[in-house]
């Protein structure tokens, strides 16, 4: 029996969508525990390639449940359309998909919102996928959210959705001069959404406690990655949930003493969409390089990613409060053709050097990383599948970013397919 947490221990895309679907193939539950249909997970299998952003890519193994856990803010549009597209593509997630009732739903006044605050904020925006993830968070937090289960109950969604629209209506009027929301259009589309929505609805914290009494393996799946937690994260620049560990347990409810393991995934580059520091950015011509060969374009939002040299102070901040014990990195074969690699392992601001990933967001602003350069490999990778046959330099770079991160690297990934993976220690894949 194992239980495992897999988390990004970046700003996300790490490549979290392909370490999923590998460890899938041993796990009987994959489990969503935060964020909602910002994320974008990617699968290339075969010729065919899959974005998923509501439902965990483990969907696309055929035995395996899936589960969307309480920490989880659910779009019924968007889950319902995800659902549509696999049943499409020949994926059939009848009896192997649970939602939990305590989920909170996002409505489209939580995207609504989304977008007018981010347009309001020119200059200071945060660059959010607009898809109504914080204002729906913000709502939970101050007892405003609408949850799965409420939904289910006729009497008490109504006299919800009264309630809340009545609140939002106003600030729509008074804030945005926006028109407002109709509760009958509203009340008629989720009333649809009620009956489609209840054969997937579950009270989850039991199902997983069951699953783990009858010795299942559970694969905790983060969305997003630690640098954009809003605990741990370079806040305000952050998602509105808890990216790390920790939110996998406070997002599905399973015992915290039931967890084996916690994996990490880094990009062996960094790579950053939204707004926020990024001490490690590329000059602009290797930027263009590396986002063309690393196709570093937001799955969700199709937004170019801001790119950079490997940053050791991010990764063992991710180390530190996530408790990893091992790493995967990914795509390696993106850095093939480079002649020097460079890995930030500090930052210097005022003759002050940091060691340890600052809070202080004008550090993180106006901080200097300190650089090592070590030489590039300049040949390919991407049809390499053993740790021996990588190239010296390559491997020189991986044992170095596993001393700096103080973790071993058990996966290493040279491309987007299943079978471009090399095993390190065999402990994974
Ligand atoms: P939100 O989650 O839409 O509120 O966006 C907040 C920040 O998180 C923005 O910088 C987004 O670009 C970023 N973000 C949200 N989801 C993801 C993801 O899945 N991958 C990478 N960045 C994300």
């Amino acid at each position: 029996m194992s239980n495992v947490i897999l988390i990004g221990a970046q700003w996300g895309d790490e490549g979290k969508g392909k370490m999923i679907d590998l460890l899938a193939r041993t796990s009987h539950y994959i489990v969503r525990f935060q964020g909602g249909n910002n994320a974008g997970h990617t699968v290339d299998i075969g010729s065919e390639k899959f974005i998923l952003h509501h439902i965990p890519s483990g969907i696309l193994h055929p035995r395996t449940k899936c589960v969307l856990g309480n920490g989880v803010v659910l779009d019924l549009e968007a889950f319902f359309d995800e659902i549509k597209m696999l049943s499409k593509r020949g994926v059939s997630v009848r009896g192997r998909l649970f939602v939990s009732e305590r989920a909170h739903i996002i409505f489209p006044y939580h995207r609504l919102i989304d977008q007018l605050k981010e347009e309001r904020k020119g200059g200071h925006k945060i660059g959010t996928t607009k898809k109504g993830i914080g204002p729906c968070y913000a709502d939970k937090a101050n007892r405003l959210g609408i949850r799965v289960c409420d939904l289910m109950n006729r009497r008490v969604f109504d006299e919800r959705l009264e309630r809340v629209l009545k609140e939002k209506n106003l600030i729509l009027k008074k804030i945005f001069n926006h028109r407002p929301f109709s509760f009958n259009d509203m009340h008629r589309t989720y009333a649809k959404y009620r009956n489609r929505l209840a054969p997937y609805v579950r009270n989850t914290s039991l199902l997983l406690d069951q699953a783990d009494r009858q010795k299942k393996h559970i694969l905790f799946e983060g969305a997003q990655g630690t640098l954009l937690d809003v605990d741990h994260g370079t806040y305000p620049f952050v998602t509105s949930s808890n990216a790390s560990a920790g939110g996998a347990i406070a997002g599905t409810g399973i015992d915290p003493s039931k967890i084996t393991e916690v994996i990490g995934v880094v990009k062996a580059y960094t790579t950053r969409v939204g707004e926020g520091p990024f001490p490690t950015l590329f000059p602009p011509g290797l930027l263009r390089h590396i986002q063309e060969r690393g196709e570093e374009f937001g799955a969700t939002t199709g937004r170019p990613r801001r790119c950079g040299w490997f940053d050791a102070l991010v990764a063992r901040h991710s180390v530190l409060v996530n408790g990893l014990k091992k790493m995967a990195v990914m795509k390696l074969d993106v850095l093939d053709e480079l002649p020097k690699i460079k890995i930030g392992v500090a930052y210097r601001l005022r003759g002050k050097r940091y060691n340890s990933f600052p809070a202080d967001s004008e550090v993180l602003e106006h901080a200097e990383p300190v650089y090592e350069e070590w030489p590039g490999w300049q040949k390919p990778t991407s049809s390499i599948r053993r740790w021996r046959d990588l190239p010296i330099q390559a491997r020189r770079y991986l044992k170095r970013l596993e001393v700096l991160m103080g973790v071993p690297i058990s996966v290493v990934s040279v491309g987007s397919k299943r079978s471009q993976t090399i095993s390190v220690d065999g402990s994974l894949v």
